[in-house]
């Protein structure tokens, strides 16, 4: 549990570095200080996950490291929530007003004082981390890289289904419905209009595809459905094997681009089709583009649309025909 904690919330800081906000806010060194501490810790969690039942030490220990993971996630979460209200500021104002801002006034000063509060704060978190991370020396765990088996099993554990199992969803009717309508009523000249869900890692884009794939509307208006968890490999084989096997289409033996083709063809002619890519990290243009352009040679009905979520918005600018729909946290009262 608390590998997978700990990996998801390195992932969420590199999804923070990419979107530059450390830097524009000039704690990136601290943030690349506790993701390297944290990343030390992580290599041991492993064997310390395996002894934690028969060494209550080390229990006590990990629970220290989930505690931690938490807060800086909570850490993350305002970072987030302030670069949105930045955003919305900014984009309220003109130009004058960005320069004015940016010198003096009380959005200036309200930045200053968000930023020394942030540093503060992750002074704090750091201490706190390199006390844990001296800890783990005394229970003499062993270092483990995530070896190919863990990999797997965590690549296992990140897949996901259009089916929804999370027993309750709060505060997504509307972020649904406006996903919903933009599918419904994708231009009609498009032959492969591309929506894309935009967010953090955790924030729902997973559970908010799911409620649109699962929508009655959804599922009268399209002919069919394919859902593709996509998570690392982005390659043109992957990519046409899995819209096959999603959409019941059997492939046998390892077929050449070619035949693959074909079957897609086969499988997408003449129909109007929506298709789900869930977890996009790849900002590989050509790779994008190779697949896009077999699914538009495949003759299918005007209207059939791609509904992708990622973490980055260089791979919404990318694959998006559309403006990304960026998901907001859920409000305390969600
Ligand atoms: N609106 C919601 N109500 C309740 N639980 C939610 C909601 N959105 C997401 N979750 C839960 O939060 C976790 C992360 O959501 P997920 O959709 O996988 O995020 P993402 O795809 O953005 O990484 C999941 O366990 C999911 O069930
Ligand atoms: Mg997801």
């Amino acid at each position: 549990m608390a590998e997978a904690v700990v990996t998801v919330l390195l992932e969420n800081l590199s999804s923070l570095f990419q979107k530059e906000l450390g830097s524009i806010i000039g704690v990136d060194e601290e943030l690349k200080k506790l993701s390297s501490t944290f990343t030390a810790i992580r290599a041991v969690l492993a064997d310390a996950e395996m002894k934690q039942f028969t060494d209550l030490a080390i229990k006590d220990w990990l629970r220290k490291v989930e505690d931690a993971a938490l807060l800086l996630d909570d850490i993350l979460d305002e970072f987030s929530t302030h670069d949105l209200q930045n955003q919305n500021q900014q984009q309220k104002g003109g130009w004058f007003n960005k320069i004015h801002a940016s010198c003096h006034s009380s959005f200036g000063l309200k930045n200053a004082m968000f930023r020394r509060r942030m540093a503060n704060k992750m002074k704090r978190m750091r201490e706190t981390l390199q006390n844990i991370a001296e800890e783990r020396k005394m229970f003499h765990l062993c270092e483990r890289i995530a070896t190919t088996d863990k990999k797997a099993e965590l690549m296992e554990w990140r897949q996901t289904s259009s089916v929804i199992t999370q027993p309750e969803i709060y505060g997504r009717e509307e972020d649904k419905e406006r996903v919903v309508q933009a599918l419904i009523q994708t231009c009609d000249t498009e032959r492969a209009a591309v929506h894309t869900i935009v967010g953090l890692g955790g924030l729902g884009k997973t559970t908010l595809a799911q409620l649109v794939f699962n929508d009655d509307r959804i599922t009268m208006h399209f002919d069919l459905k394919i859902w593709v968890c996509v998570s690392e490999d982005f390659s043109l084989k992957r990519m046409i094997k899995a819209i096959l096997d999603s959409a019941s289409v059997s492939v046998s033996g390892n077929l050449d681009i070619d035949p693959l083709q074909k079957k897609l063809q086969q499988a997408l002619q003449g129909k109007r089709y929506l298709l789900v890519l869930d977890d996009i990290w790849s900002e590989d243009q050509e790779k994008w583009d190779r697949l896009k352009n077999s699914l538009v040679a495949c003759g299918s009905k005007v209207g059939s649309s791609i509904l992708v979520t990622t973490r980055l918005t260089k791979v919404a600018s990318i694959m998006g025909t559309l403006p990304p729909h960026d998901l907001s946290f859920l409000s305390d009262e969600d």
